[in-house]
């Protein structure tokens, strides 16, 4: 079992990719967010306390996040995991590297999906997502055939509660402070790569296929 990991900023199209080569590479989605999404709407004592800090853009402690994820991996997985949205701080990344060298783990593929800031809040201020299977769309760029409801399952669809305008530029200031260092500790490692995310989603899918077949 390998991990791989998706870094880039918020509405860089992270999950919208990972969705598409999680299918492609029969991998597992492990996404920190959906996994604390989780755990608010089920009023988990983390979720108790994640709620109000993801509402307001602000990033939930690093022991919570590696505890949860750590707890995932440990239960193992079939096949290689694809990680979106972690590590998303130098700690997170450091001490993943220690779990993964403790449990024999490799790291595979670290690939950051590069926007630049100025289209990214309409993105996440226009995001809908399906509440049953999580398909990700956008009321202009990628609406639904029939509004409000899912393509591919027919539930309704909902809006994060941190796609405002102003959760967005919170979540924009914690990523530029914690992006750099975390960059830096990556670009250093063999299957390092970074791709132009400012394409249409088809074409970005294009350049991640190719970096995953490329350096394996
Ligand atoms: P998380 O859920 O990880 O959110 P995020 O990183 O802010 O990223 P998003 O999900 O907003 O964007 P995305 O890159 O997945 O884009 P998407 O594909 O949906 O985290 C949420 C919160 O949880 C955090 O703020 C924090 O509180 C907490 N958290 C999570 N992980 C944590 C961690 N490790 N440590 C601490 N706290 C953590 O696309 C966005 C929109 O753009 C969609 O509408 C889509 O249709 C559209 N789009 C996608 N690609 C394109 C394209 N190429 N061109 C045009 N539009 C596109
Ligand atoms: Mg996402």
């Amino acid at each position: 079992m390998k991990v791989h990991i998706l870094l880039g900023p918020p509405g860089s199209g992270k999950g919208t990719q990972a969705q598409r080569l999680v299918e492609k590479f029969k991998l597992n989605h492990l996404s920190t967010g959906d996994i604390l999404r989780d755990a608010v709407s089920k009023g988990t004592e983390i979720g108790l306390r994640a709620k109000a800090i993801m509402a307001s853009g602000k990033l939930v402690d690093d022991d919570t996040v590696n505890g949860l994820v750590f707890a995932r991996l440990r239960q193992g997985f079939e096949g290689d995991v694809l990680f979106d949205g972690y590590p998303r701080t130098l700690q997170q990344a450091e001490a993943l590297g220690e779990f993964l060298s403790t449990q024999m783990i490799e790291l595979g593929h670290v690939l950051s999906v590069a926007v630049p800031d100025g289209v990214l809040e309409a993105r996440v201020v226009g995001r809908r997502v399906c509440s049953n299977c999580g398909a990700i769309y956008h009321v202009e760029t990628k609406p639904p055939k029939q509004d409000g409801i899912c393509d591919l399952c027919g539930s309704p669809l909902k809006h994060r509660s941190d796609d405002t305008a102003e959760a967005f530029r919170s979540r924009m200031a914690e990523f530029n402070a914690t992006f750099q260092p975390l960059l830096g500790f990556y670009e250093r490692k063999p299957n390092f790569r970074s791709v132009d995310g400012n394409l249409a989603p088809e074409q970005v899918f294009e350049s991640l296929v190719k970096l995953f077949a490329e350096c394996a």
